[in-house]
Parts: C-alpha cells; sequence; structure tokens
C-alpha cells in the first residue's frame, strides 16, 4: 500500500515535470536577426573573381554556385565534365593552386584569387599536354567522359611523386616515392572510368611518368 502510494507519486511528479518542460519548450525565444533563416527565397549573389587557365574571371554568381557550375554555365569552360555531382566520380577535377580538387564539392565563392587549371589550360589540339598525348597514344578512353578529371588528376599526382608526398599504400615513408602500378591505382582511385579503360590509362600515365622520371 505504501509502495503503490510512493508510486502514485513519483507518477504524478513525473507528469508535472513533463508538463513543466513541455510548456517552456513551447515559449517561442525569437531567434537574433541575423540567424533568422532567409524568407523570400531570392538568391543571394556576390562578386569573385579568380584566374582560370591563365585569365582573370570576374563573376556576379549565387552564393550557392559551384565551382564546377561556374566553370561550365558562367565560363563556358564544358571540357570539366558533371558527372555525379556528388563528389564521387571524379569527372569533374580541376587543378587549384597546384592541387587537384572535385569542382562539384566546392562553392565558386570559396576560391577568390585562386589559380584554376582547367583541361583546356593544359594543352590545346595542335599542342598537347604529354598526358593528352598519351592518353590519345594508348587508347586510355572510350567514351571519353571521365578523360579530363582523368588526366588533371594524372597531372596532380605526377606532381605528388614528384614532391615525394606518400599516398595511403606508400610502404616506406623514407624511401623516395615511386610511382608503382599500386600506387598509380590508388592515387587514381577517385577517378572513375564507367568503360572501364582502366589498364590503358594506366599505361599512359605510367609512361609519361617513366619519361619525367
Ligand atoms: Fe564531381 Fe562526380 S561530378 S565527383
Ligand atoms: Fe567512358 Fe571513362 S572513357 S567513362
Amino acid at each position: 500500500m505504501q509502495i503503490s502510494g510512493r508510486l502514485e507519486l513519483s507518477r504524478r511528479h513525473l507528469l508535472i515535470v513533463g508538463a513543466a518542460s513541455l510548456a517552456a519548450s513551447s515559449i517561442a525565444t525569437p531567434l537574433p536577426a541575423a540567424a533568422q533563416p532567409a524568407r523570400t527565397g531570392a538568391p543571394v549573389m556576390t562578386r569573385v573573381s579568380f584566374d582560370v587557365n591563365g585569365e582573370t574571371h570576374q563573376l556576379e554568381l549565387d552564393t550557392r554556385t559551384t565551382l564546377l557550375d561556374a566553370l561550365r554555365e558562367h565560363l563556358h569552360l564544358t571540357g570539366t565534365k558533371k558527372g555525379c555531382d556528388h563528389g564521387q566520380c571524379g569527372a569533374c577535377t580541376v587543378i587549384v593552386d597546384g592541387r587537384r580538387i572535385n569542382s562539384c564539392l566546392t562553392l565558386a565563392v570559396m576560391h577568390q584569387g585562386d589559380e584554376i587549371t582547367t583541361i583546356e589550360g593544359l594543352g590545346t589540339p595542335d599542342g598537347l599536354h604529354p598526358l593528352q598525348a598519351a592518353f590519345v597514344e594508348h587508347d586510355g578512353y572510350q567514351c571519353g567522359y571521365c578523360t579530363p578529371g582523368q588526366i588533371c588528376s594524372a597531372v596532380a599526382v605526377l606532381a605528388e611523386v614528384k614532391a615525394g608526398i606518400p599516398s595511403h599504400v606508400t610502404a616506406d615513408l623514407n624511401a623516395p616515392v615511386r610511382l608503382t602500378n599500386a600506387e598509380l591505382r590508388e592515387r587514381m582511385s577517385g577517378n572513375i572510368c564507367r568503360c572501364g579503360a582502366y589498364s590503358n590509362i594506366a599505361e599512359a600515365i605510367s609512361e609519361v611518368a617513366g619519361r619525367s622520371a
């Protein structure tokens, strides 16, 4: 009897506490004006300026524009491809300040003052970059959709190896880095080729790496 009385008391106590906290949480605390979500849906525009393939561009962009869309839709440099738009395929790879990035995963406004190289900046039809020439020579593509990203990535891989930057599969961190088959496949693993031209791609990159070694 005594026990059930205590249980009854604690149940009542629990209900009172619950009701009190519900009432407290339902009293809306106004957010400061700066933290209020925009209600108009109007894009927020801003200016950004960066170099693409040696040329300075100034753009007025919706702040949500990715670098990939800025390149393709605003600068009409359509060599950089949109594959997944989710950072999974590498088709959108470009080189920013010497490092390769997935341009679909970064906002254009984050690149104020940066130097960007796309496939259009690597070579011309009459003067191919050595990697472009090697891809042609080794048939390193089928549909070609992944190829600009593969080549931009490969440019960065050769630079990484030259600079002695290890990868996830580098066994000896004190030895000079060599572009073995395992190193090449690991470093290029972010670039998917749906046509499966991997062995020819590897041959093309290895040839250029061997030449420049
Ligand atoms: Fe950027 Fe696929 S389009 S990673
Ligand atoms: Fe077609 Fe790579 S050549 S996706």
